[in-house]
């Protein structure tokens, strides 16, 4: 099936052709970073009217550069949710034009979940470096969930975030040590020449299971929401650290919010008997991150499997890729696609 991807759901227009493989044929995405960075973050009614005027033209592209005609895509996949409503009504609206005009089938693509498959869009990802049952993370700007994976084609959600998600965390705190929006790569950037223990922060251990939705795990979830108030009365009550010491800071916080996932990831691989350690979405791109779960998983015999860079953050191969790998929802009527903002999470072939 060759499949046209759209993804919208929040500061990213995006749009991919991928064929079975999965082979990504073309991967346009337009960042609209530049518009949001001077509001601090993102502003939703700012990402609609940019989704309408570049997705057109980001359609064009994505078909001209996968080398097709309209006529040769097969069926067309859309993100649906979680996201932002009017960001996810212009991917859907456009995706059930084409699916109408070009009289192919639609499929709904859940965000997070596609950002779970973009661990499959490895090129050189031998098929048994996946040893299964694997241990996933994703952690993205809006979600932060721990999967156990039993297969490419099933997963249970064990533990997510309780409040902020930690890119959220990381955007949040940068902002705080006053740098640009999104804050993770700033944050990497600064923590470079930074010493990671001179500063200690906290790292959000969840205690209170009775809270907790059916089947999720205290130590399995993330609370984050502390460490952005532990960093907002450390810059105010140390002003003179700021000056002198943010490449600390910046590492500090970043090695409390790396921390708590690496540990939590290890924490749940152990329970479910892990084989593999695996890591998607934005806040996978961060290079701490990375090394860290390399080190965990050499360390405990096990194999790890990290999406790679360039599909870490939003993009719309991996919705095309998710919907190639039958993780998309058929939609019936196309003229009656609705969009889910707070879609849940709920496991595919369970
Ligand atoms: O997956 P994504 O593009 O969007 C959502 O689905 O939310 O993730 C965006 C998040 C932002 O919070 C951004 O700060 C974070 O990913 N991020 C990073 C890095 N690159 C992006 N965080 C840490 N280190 C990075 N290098
Ligand atoms: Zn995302």
């Amino acid at each position: 099936m060759i499949t046209l991807g759209i993804e919208t759901s929040c500061d990213e227009t995006a749009a991919a052709v991928v064929a079975p493989g999965p082979r990504v044929l073309s991967n346009i995405i337009h960042s609209q970073i530049p518009d949001h960075a001077p509001h601090g973050g993102v502003v939703p009614e700012i990402a609609s009217r940019a989704h309408v005027e570049v997705l057109p033209d980001i359609l064009r592209r994505a078909v001209l550069d996968a080398g097709l005609e309209w006529t040769a895509l097969d069926q067309i996949a859309v993100t649906a949710g979680p996201g932002l409503a009017g960001a996810l009504l212009i991917g859907v609206s456009a995706a059930q034009a084409l699916a109408l005009a070009l009289d192919r089938p639609l499929v709904t693509v859940h965000h997070i979940e596609a950002h779970l498959h973009s661990l499959f869009l490895a090129p050189e990802l031998p098929a048994d470096n996946v040893l299964f049952p694997v241990a996933a993370l994703v952690v993205s700007g809006g979600h932060t969930s721990l999967m156990r994976l039993d297969s490419r084609r099933s997963y249970a959600l064990l533990g997510r975030s309780l409040d902020d998600a930690a890119g959220e965390c990381l955007d949040k705190g940068a902002k705080l040590m006053g740098l640009p929006y999104p804050g993770g790569p700033e944050i990497e950037r600064l923590a470079e020449s930074g010493d990671p223990l001179r500063f200690r922060f906290p790292r959000g251990i969840v205690t209170d299971s009775g809270t907790l939705a059916k089947g999720l795990a205290a130590d399995a979830c993330f609370s984050f929401s502390g460490l952005k108030t532990a960093l907002r009365y450390f810059l105010r009550d140390h002003p003179d650290r700021v000056r002198d010491a943010l490449p600390d800071i910046a590492a500090g916080y970043q090695h409390a919010v790396i921390s708590a996932l690496v540990e939590r990831l290890v924490t749940v691989a152990d329970r479910i008997g892990a084989r593999t350690l695996a890591c998607a979405g934005g806040v996978a791109r961060n290079r701490i991150l990375r090394n860290r779960l390399a080190q965990v998983a050499t360390d405990t015999g096990r194999n790890r499997v990290l999406t790679p860079p360039g599909y870490c953050t939003d993009n719309a191969a991996m919705i095309a890729a998710a919907a190639v790998a039958g993780w998309g929802r058929a939609v019936t009527d196309p003229a009656r696609l609705d969009i889910y903002p707070t879609w849940p999470l709920a496991g595919v072939g369970k």
